[in-house]
């Protein structure tokens, strides 16, 4: 059993809280509820002791015998913050501590979560986005806010994931431990996922099987070890995980177009997206009628861009950013699944390639995957069967090797 403190911030979002500790208390975790005083204007002390079964207090003068404002912090195995209010971010950014919540944050030698909840001026203001950096370089797991409707009339980013999100991102923290945790702090992060659609006309498509499974892991591992995580998705219908900035394209050329525009910006690229190397010369504005006569239409392809080719010609000699890119190979006689995925390795330029090996009827959209990890230093590291989060936590392990090296 962990002891989880839950810290709860003053904003509106603070009923939403509840359901966080019920999970986290569900889970089997021992969670102590530390609001700040303005928290207790949303939802009351007895809400959160009748559902903690703990006392519950704000400031740092009750229970004084107990030095609640240090022995709570040095308890804990995991602080998870929600929501977390532009004061907030901006108390711990700057070390204040004037009540039992920021005390406790001081004194927690473990992991924290911090899941951000505000209006979106008050997100996207050069304030709380440099206290938001300062927390992350310091290997806090802040998490990224959702779109959606805000209190009032107001929708945009800025509200608190949903509860299940949180506990997920809080608990894949403290699976990893305190060592470890936030390893990939700082780190920004670009991902791609899933199989672009090349239409022939508004309703048709050339398209492939690609869940986009092994790239959202990729994205919530990373975001999970705390890496600033944008996701560019092409047709992804599987759910994306809270704390990831999502992109949605369809096309190959979308794809190209948003992962380039980006990668300037990136310390990390994982090509993880299956794009199609060919579209239909031209796509019809209508649908395409059937023709009574019989007669078909004749689809001419042309080729689409190399997105890794260009990502790996952008940086030309820079250092950053470290490119990864995948590869679903066969062997043949000419060469087992590793010999063709080095001459790839070596054709495309990237820093590694993550090699699948699909002979043997191994198919798309599976829960499982098993991989070698190629880097270009001639390193092969093979990772066994199992899940796909497992692939990627393996895939952010050699990821963080590298960065420290660097
Ligand atoms: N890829 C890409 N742009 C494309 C096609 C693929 O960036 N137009 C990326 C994929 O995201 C993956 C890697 O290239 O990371 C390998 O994909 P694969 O289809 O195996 O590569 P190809 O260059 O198409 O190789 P092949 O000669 O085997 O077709």
């Amino acid at each position: 059993m962990s002891s989880v403190v839950l810290g709860v911030g003053g904003g509106i979002a603070a009923y939403k809280a509840a359901e966080i500790l019920r999970r986290l208390s569900e889970s089997g975790h021992r969670v102590t509820v530390v609001p700040t005083a303005a928290a207790l204007k949303f939802v009351g002390a007895p809400t959160w002791e009748a559902l903690s079964g703990r006392p519950v207090s704000t400031d740092v003068f009750t229970s004084v015998p107990e030095v609640p404002h240090v022995s709570i912090g040095q308890a804990a195995d995991l602080v998870v913050v929600a929501p977390a209010t532009a004061d907030l971010l901006a108390k711990a950014a700057h070390g204040l501590a004037d009540d039992l919540l920021t005390n406790t944050l001081l004194t927690a030698r473990c992991p924290v979560v911090m899941a951000p909840a505000m209006h979106t001026e008050m997100w996207e203001h050069p304030a709380t986005q440099a206290n938001v950096a300062t927390l992350r370089s310091r290997g806090v797991v802040v998490i990224e806010p959702a779109v959606g409707r805000l209190t009032g009339k107001d929708s945009g980013k800025g509200r608190l994931p949903d509860p299940a999100d949180i506990v997920d991102a809080a608990m894949a923290v403290l699976e990893r431990g305190a060592h470890g945790g936030a390893d990939l702090a700082d780190v920004r992060l670009l991902v791609s996922a899933g199989g672009t659609r090349e239409y022939l006309d508004p309703v048709r498509y050339l398209g492939n099987r690609s869940s986009g499974r092994q790239g959202v892991a990729v994205a919530q591992a990373a975001a999970s070890r705390g890496a600033k995580v944008t996701l560019v998705a092409a047709n992804v219908a599987i759910p994306v995980p809270a704390g990831i900035d999502v992109v949605r394209v369809e096309t190959t050329v979308e794809l190209h177009d948003a992962m380039l525009e980006r990668s300037a910006a990136a310390d990390v690229v994982v090509m993880a997206a299956a794009p199609a190397d060919f579209r239909p010369a031209s796509t019809a504005r209508t649908k395409i009628k059937k023709n009574d006569a019989g007669a078909v239409p004749d689809v001419t392809l042309v080729q689409n861009p190399d997105i890794l080719r260009d990502l790996v010609q952008r940086r030309g000699d820079a250092a950053a950013p470290l490119i990864v890119g995948f590869a679903a190979e066969t062997g043949d006689d000419e060469g087992g699944v590793l010999d063709h995925a080095r001459a790839k390795l070596a054709r495309k330029g990237t820093d590694y390639l993550v090699v699948n090996d699909v002979s043997e009827g191994k198919a798309f959209d599976r829960a499982e995957n098993e991989v070698v990890i190629l880097g270009s230093d001639g390193s092969a590291v093979e990772i066994p069967y199992g899940p796909k989060i497992a692939v990627a936590h393996a895939i952010c392990d050699t990821i963080a090797r590298r960065m420290d090296k660097g």
